[in-house]
């Protein structure tokens, strides 16, 4: 696991990290205290997702992975980049809904038709209305990938994510690392990273805690990578995003979930702190 890392990544899970100050925080402080860009990472308090056929997810991606390839094209230099200059890039990325400038198409290749309940709910449960979505992608794993995806942050900085299934999490995994600065403004880090010069070396596992579960993944203060131990595993993420001129208003309209979440998942969430450098002299037992 740790290889290619370059590091020695110490893996924390969510639930056990032991931070000296103020941790795991108060809802007190989550709720008056707390920067909103101080929380790397939270489960998010949405409702369950509706009964659809999984295997038909699984059929329509891989259908529409070729012709809507285009649609990918459009956003983010950075995350096509991504795709074409990776080694081990892990996802057969495919767009579901585009309309990143208000001109649509909207829901492309029937997909709200084929699942009318789950198309509704990628945006409802967030408390979004479809006019401020500009796209939702899904992000099913590749057949050929396995071991360590790459360290990134993605493009969007409300950080909306759904897995819509996850095969086994014993075997599946999302990390994350903090930025070693507190940024406020998202950070466009070339990849792949600079690790050593971007990032804090301890790497926090997310709790994961279903495997349809939707969250938080924070693109300013830190960066992610997936694991998966086996090849050809079931895992589909997506996420769900702003259009081309409304990134403010669309966090401002989901940042009261992702408050309320971090709270009611206080033991689960990840948060930004400052690298503490051990005391001069200090060896570790
Ligand atoms: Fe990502």
């Amino acid at each position: 696991m740790a290889e290619g890392l370059g590091i020695e990544p110490r893996i924390t899970e969510s639930k056990s990290v032991v931070i000296p100050f103020n941790y795991p925080p108060t809802i007190f402080f989550i709720k008056y205290c707390m920067n909103i860009l101080d929380i790397l990472y939270t489960p998010l308090d949405v409702p369950p997702q509706p009964k659809y056929q999984i295997k038909d997810l699984r059929n329509w991606l891989t259908e529409n992975y070729g012709p809507l390839a285009r649609y990918k094209n459009v956003f983010s230099g950075s995350r096509i980049a991504a795709e074409r200059t990776v080694e081990n890039y892990p996802w057969d990325l495919t767009v579901a809904y585009f309309n990143m400038t208000d001109t649509g198409p909207g829901w492309l290749n029937g997909f709200d038709k084929k699942f009318p309940e789950l198309s509704k709910y990628m945006y409802e449960a967030f408390g979004l209305p479809l006019e401020e979505v500009g796209l939702i992608i899904f992000l099913p794993m590749r057949e050929k990938h396995k071991g360590l995806g790459f360290w990134h942050n993605d493009t969007d900085i409300a950080g909306l994510r759904l897995f819509l299934e996850i095969e086994d999490l014993e075997k599946n995994k999302l990390y994350i690392r903090r930025m070693k600065v507190p940024y406020d403004i998202r950070p466009n880090i070339p990849l792949p990273m600079d690790e050593k010069k971007y990032l804090q070396d301890e790497v926090f596992e997310c709790k994961i805690l279903s495997s349809t579960q939707c969250h938080f993944l924070n693109n300013i203060r830190a960066a992610h990578a997936t694991y998966t131990e086996d090849l050809g595993t079931n895992r589909i993420a997506a996420f769900v995003t702003c259009k081309m001129d409304n990134q403010k208003k669309f966090f401002d309209l989901v940042k009261p979930l992702i408050l309320q979440s971090a709270e009611k998942y206080k033991d689960h969430i990840i948060t930004w702190e400052p690298e503490v450098a051990p005391p001069e002299g200090f060896e570790p037992s």
